[in-house]
């Protein structure tokens, strides 16, 4: 006895309908048989779908020599010229109307057909199921394989920038010497041109250390040392180191934290960081005109600390990206800004391992935020 494709109740095999669910298996049929004449073009049966393993009635009834080739081939043509007429019978309406089966036959033969398809349908479940797992398998590998490649990069990028470090320190120390006229008098030209090697000394020593940060943060993680930090203070500190810069790139600065904001709970030095990079960034991509803004406001036990700009902003389906390492927009090597495209990954991890998330809010050629909340320090909540 085979299972009712309903309700897997035990069916006996002459039954037309199921005798616990009641469903007519004839019925039942008829909609597999529609929708396998609708589905499956006859001359490119997908051997993965359940219908393609079990025959069509006619060749079903020859197969078990209930009717013979010319019988089926004399009612199909029967069929067709009754559906000239306007007459649309399924095959075996037609071969029971023209006394080729009996009515009990062509039940019998659609149960037996049901029952087969249904195990075909199993089946067919199977083969997909070990497919799902041989597929996921291979992604696990291809991923764990990417990872290994990830690791090896990260490690190259970690020992390339501690290579780097030595000898920089050494054109440090000279450029300085020479900048100072310790080893002789400059003339107006080799002192400027000092200067500009002084001020490129400096910015490949600040992409170094990125890149050292970065990967000593993908390598062994993020260590912080949390202390209750006045975001005021910090905020001030900040804009002061960065007014230069604003400026000398035509772009005004302004500081904006509520009175009264309580201290949080951070890494001083790495959150220090993180809102240095994103006032960076928003000098960095803010037009000559543009307006900046440093700001914090606190509410219920949480300090949201954000960077706004009027900048070129960011395209909606790029947000995500900007956070990749070595993502920048312009990518091109003709690209107009400077950087390493580690800033906002380094502060992706960092904002995350204070718990919380960075979150950017663009609008191209309209500007940017990027915000993210810290706890207030347990002691400052008022109970
Ligand atoms: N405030 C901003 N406005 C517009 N684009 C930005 C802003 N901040 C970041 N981006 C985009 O995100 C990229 C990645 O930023 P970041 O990781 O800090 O790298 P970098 O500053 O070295 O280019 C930038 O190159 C830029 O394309
Ligand atoms: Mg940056």
């Amino acid at each position: 006895m085979l299972p009712c494709p309903q309700c897997s109740f035990p069916i006996p095999g002459d039954s037309r309908t199921c005798p616990n669910c009641g469903v007519d298996l004839a019925l039942l049929a008829l909609l597999a048989e529609r929708s396998y004449l609708a589905g499956i073009p006859k001359t490119a049966p997908l051997p993965e779908t359940p219908d393609a393993f079990v025959p069509r009635i006619g060749e079903y009834l020859i197969e078990k020599e209930l009717l013979t080739e010319d019988q089926l081939q004399a009612a199909l043509a029967r069929q067709k010229e009754l559906a000239g007429k306007g007459e649309r019978l399924l095959l075996g309406q037609t071969l029971v109307k023209m006394g080729l089966v009996s009515r009990e036959t062509i039940d019998q033969t659609i149960t037996s057909q049901i029952i087969e398809l249904h195990a075909a349908l199993q089946e067919a479940n199977r083969t997909l199921e070990a497919r799902v797992s041989e597929r996921t398998a291979e992604l696990k590998r291809a991923m764990n394989r990417l990872t290994e490649l990830n690791q090896l990069k990260t490690n190259l990028i970690s020992n390339v920038s501690h290579e780097l470090r030595t000898p920089l320190a050494h054109i440090k120390g000279y450029v300085e010497l020479l900048e100072e006229e310790e080893l002789g008098d400059l003339t107006l030209e080799q002192g400027k041109a000092m200067s500009v090697i002084g001020r490129a000394t400096v910015r490949l020593g600040h992409l170094i250390e990125d890149l050292i940060a970065f990967s000593t943060a993908s390598r062994e993680g993020i260590e912080l040392k949390l202390e209750a930090i006045s975001i005021a203070e910090m905020a001030r500190e900040i804009i002061d180191r960065s007014k230069a810069k604003a400026t000398q790139e035509g772009v005004k600065l302004r500081l904006s934290v509520g009175k009264g904001i309580s201290p949080v709970q951070a890494d001083p030095e790495k959150l220090n960081w993180v809102i240095y990079q994103l006032l960076d960034n928003a000098i960095k991509f803010t037009p000559e005109g543009g307006r900046i803004k440093l700001w914090a406001e606190q509410v219920n036990g949480f300090v949201t600390i954000a960077v706004t700009d009027t900048g070129i902003g960011i395209p909606a389906d790029k947000l995500d990206e900007v956070f990749e390492p070595f993502h920048q927009l312009d990518g091109s090597p003709t690209r107009r800004y400077a950087g390493t495209g580690l800033g906002l990954a380094l502060v992706k991890q960092i904002v995350e391992a204070h718990g919380s998330k960075i979150i950017a809010e663009s609008m191209k050629s309209k500007g940017s935020t990027f915000r993210f909340e810290l706890p207030v320090r347990d002691d400052e909540i008022e109970t």
